[in-house]
């Protein structure tokens, strides 16, 4: 592991202290106003191109994803889309709440969770509250728990994600591979990956640092620091300290696995590093923090792949084979790899945030002349300059390749772009 100067720039008070709820009161109001399609009229000019202003970016993100995908029956976004991904547009938003005290998406935020934390239509047996038909689609509606939490101070949330926790650690054992948590539940337990356990541990070390006082606080560090060590020794993270997707079975002795060398997704190289700045405030051992700066360095100079020209950039991207979850997973290595910067006063990461954000912004983005079709809206506007002559403006989507350009958009494309915008602000 090389060691990085800016490692001793830690700020000791960022590091220690933990977000709060009770940063906004709930709302009465029971409606979330659909805006009017098509228009929206907090666009930033098009013409802006330095010093972005990402709350009003992320703002009109997250505006261009309600008109063009939200599905206000479902309460969720794209019902043909996978369910997990509007799990993970959620936390983007609810993220974006709490960084910005924003009380708009407050009762869509509600009505989300209302409707999503039912028994689910092809996992009855789940018994709902997010607990799913694979472990990993629960883990990313836990982590939104904890997020809710952090927005809200209601304990209910935690409630929540401590029956998730219950739920996933139903899917670890000890003699496949020495450890670990199986990803697919319906399909039978055959894949032990690298996100399930990302996630597993996020969530576990997440509740013990929220729970103070539970008499289970301690057995969830544990857990948390069982999956972990056990996730470091698999062979998942590679020799370039990349995360590759998952382990394969040895067929003769399925106690000894080794990595598959599958893809290493930007997504696996970003649950990471939440994960271990919640293990670093549960613990203040500085070794997880720097295992996760060797990460999260080893994709931004990655400048042949991951970060092709310092755009990150996914591997399907090349051949125009992203498909809808792929297209999620840029996103939450950002809003991840803000969460690790949140700790230093001074280091790359930010700067790489914003090169990204701003190719994204200028070359990625629905333009006033572009015609595009999403699953519930067309949207033709023409014109140029700032809007279309009437004073109405173009939505702000964005398509998946953050260095363009912009061809259509899509619930996960859109979600992931909000996490790039949200993680800046
Ligand atoms: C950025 O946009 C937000 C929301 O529109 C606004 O409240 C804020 O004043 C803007 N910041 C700057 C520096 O212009
Ligand atoms: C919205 O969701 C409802 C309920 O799940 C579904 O019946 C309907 O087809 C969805 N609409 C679209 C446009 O997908
Ligand atoms: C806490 O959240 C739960 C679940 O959404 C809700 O039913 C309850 O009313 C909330 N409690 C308070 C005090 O807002
Ligand atoms: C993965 O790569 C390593 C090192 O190149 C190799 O030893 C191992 O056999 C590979 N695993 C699989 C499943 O191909
Ligand atoms: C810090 O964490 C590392 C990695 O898990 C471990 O090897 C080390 O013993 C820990 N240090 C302390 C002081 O607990
Ligand atoms: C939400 O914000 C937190 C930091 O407050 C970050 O750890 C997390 O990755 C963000 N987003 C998602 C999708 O998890």
């Amino acid at each position: 592991m090389k060691f990085f100067t800016f490692l001793a720039s830690w700020s000791a008070g960022a590091a220690v202290s933990l977000v709060h709820g009770s940063a906004i009161p709930p709302t009465s109001q029971k409606h979330f106003n659909h805006p009017t399609v098509g228009i929206i009229t907090s666009r930033q000019s098009d013409t802006a191109t330095t010093n972005l202003n990402y709350t009003s970016l992320s703002h009109s993100a997250i505006e261009a994803l309600n008109t063009a995908f939200y599905n206000t029956t479902a309460a969720r976004w794209s019902t043909p889309d996978a369910w997990w991904l509007s799990g993970v547009a959620l936390t983007h938003i609810i993220n974006y709440s709490i960084k910005t005290s924003s009380t708009q998406y407050l009762s869509q935020i509600d009505d989300i969770i209302a409707a999503q934390r039912q028994p689910l239509p092809w996992w009855p047996q789940g018994g709902g509250e997010f607990r799913a038909d694979s472990t990993d689609d629960t883990g990313w509606w836990a982590l939104a728990m904890l997020r809710m939490y952090d927005l809200t101070g209601n304990s209910s949330y935690l409630e929540i994600a401590k029956m998730d926790e219950a739920y996933m650690w139903q899917y670890w054992t000890d003699t496949e591979c020495n450890g670990g948590l199986y990803q697919e539940i319906k399909g039978g337990l055959v894949y032990k990956n690298a996100i399930s356990n990302e996630l597993y541990f996020t969530l576990a070390a997440g509740l013990h640092n929220r729970l103070g006082g539970d008499t289970n606080v301690g057995t969830y560090l544990e857990k948390a620091k069982k999956s972990w060590d056990w996730f470091m020794g698999t062979g998942m993270i590679n020799e370039y300290w990349l995360i590759n997707d998952g382990l394969t079975e040895n067929e003769n002795d399925r106690s000894k696995c080794f990595s598959n060398n599958g893809t290493t997704w930007s997504y696996n190289q970003g649950v990471v590093l939440g994960g271990l700045v919640e293990l670093y405030k549960a613990t203040a051992n500085k070794t997880y923090l720097t295992t996760a700066v060797t990460i999260a360095m080893a994709v931004i100079t990655d400048k042949d792949h991951l970060s092709l020209d310092g755009i990150l950039t996914e591997s399907c991207e090349a051949k125009g084979e992203c498909n809808n979850d792929n297209q999620m997973f840029k996103g939450i290595f950002a809003s991840n790899l803000a969460e690790l910067a949140s700790l230093f006063t001074n280091g790359p990461f930010r700067g790489y945030l914003e090169q990204n954000a701003k190719s994204m912004y200028q070359r990625d983005r629905m333009t006033t002349t572009t015609t595009t079709t999403t699953t519930t809206t067309t949207t033709t506007t023409t014109g140029g300059g700032n809007g279309n002559g009437d004073g109405t403006f173009a939505l702000d989507l964005y398509d998946v390749q953050w260095a363009g350009p912009f061809i259509a958009s899509s619930l996960a494309k859109q979600a992931s772009a909000i996490g790039l915008l949200v993680s800046l602000i």
